[in-house]
């Protein structure tokens, strides 16, 4: 064929995008895996950090993270019956994924969906923080609807199953300098020793958007907001609000506190 023949060029374009793709497919497919266990390793980080190990995490090998997210005590509970389900394993089992498949969905009704959900798995991994035969914790995960972006944290619970012991917000696409400042590391700390339920389990807790009076009987349930970002805030007060509600782990909280959680 005439090396100046259009029809040439276009071969050669065309087998020139073709070769291509087939490299960057076979080096995305080929380095998902390793993708995946940075991605794995990264969450058991946050994991080990608010199981109680805190800022010491950040001085750990990935080995020694690994070896203590071993140490957590990995369950799936059954949301709907506020029970531990010992049918899957916990380790393999993403709640986030199983909100579609059909035989783990619950649609939420409109007047609990507070969190903008539309659906969730009924069963949830949590972890239980023991040692030895002692309950240390509880890390609930959480989710929902913040202003622009779906927030994705980790509270955990002292083993009265009542007082936040820590929490965290792992995933968000808030405004940089605005809504993402709920990642700040301070106000993030004034959420220890809040406490979630009243004596009669009615659910207390609030981000306030006024100033705390600190000798009321209500500060043990407040956090103060962020000035600015009240959007995202009340974003992260509903996904409080429905995860600690009657549709989320109150059932399960209640249960656990008086059986075990059997
Ligand atoms: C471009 C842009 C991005 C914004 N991003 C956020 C955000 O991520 N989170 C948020 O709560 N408010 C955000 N806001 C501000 C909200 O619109 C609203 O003014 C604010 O949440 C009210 O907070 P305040 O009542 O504490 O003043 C943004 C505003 C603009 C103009």
């Amino acid at each position: 064929m005439d090396n100046e023949s259009p029809l040439k060029a276009i071969i050669v374009v065309a087998a020139t995008a073709l070769v291509c793709s087939i490299l960057v497919t076979a080096a995305a497919v080929s380095l998902q895996p390793i993708q995946q266990a940075y991605q794995d390793l990264e969450r058991n980080r946050i994991l080990v950090r608010i199981s109680g190990a805190g800022d010491a995490v950040d001085e750990m090998s990935d080995r020694q993270v690994i070896a203590a997210f071993q140490n957590l005590d990995a369950r799936l509970v059954d949301l709907d019956r506020g029970v531990f389900d010992e049918t899957y394993n916990p380790n393999t089992f993403d709640a986030r994924k199983a909100a579609a498949p059909q035989q783990f969905t619950v649609v939420i009704p409109d007047d609990q969906d507070v969190a903008g959900l539309g659906r969730r798995s009924s069963l949830v991994t949590v972890y239980l923080v023991q040692e030895g035969d002692e309950l240390q914790r509880v890390i609930l995960p959480v989710y929902g609807q913040g202003m622009w972006s779906t927030l994705y944290g980790f509270i955990a619970i002292e083993n009265d199953l009542n007082t936040i012991a820590d929490m965290t917000i792992y995933g968000q696409e808030e405004t940089p300098g605005i809504g993402d400042r709920i990642l700040r590391p301070d106000w993030q700390a004034r959420w220890r020793g809040r406490k979630l339920y009243d004596e009669q389990s009615v659910f207390r807790f609030r981000i306030s958007q006024g100033d705390i009076e600190p000798d009321s009987p209500a500060a043990v349930y407040q956090v103060d907001g962020l000035t600015g970002a009240t959007v995202t805030i009340n974003g992260l007060m509903n996904v409080m609000r429905y995860w600690f509600g009657p549709h989320g782990f109150a059932t399960f909280l209640k249960n656990f506190s008086t059986t075990g959680g059997s």
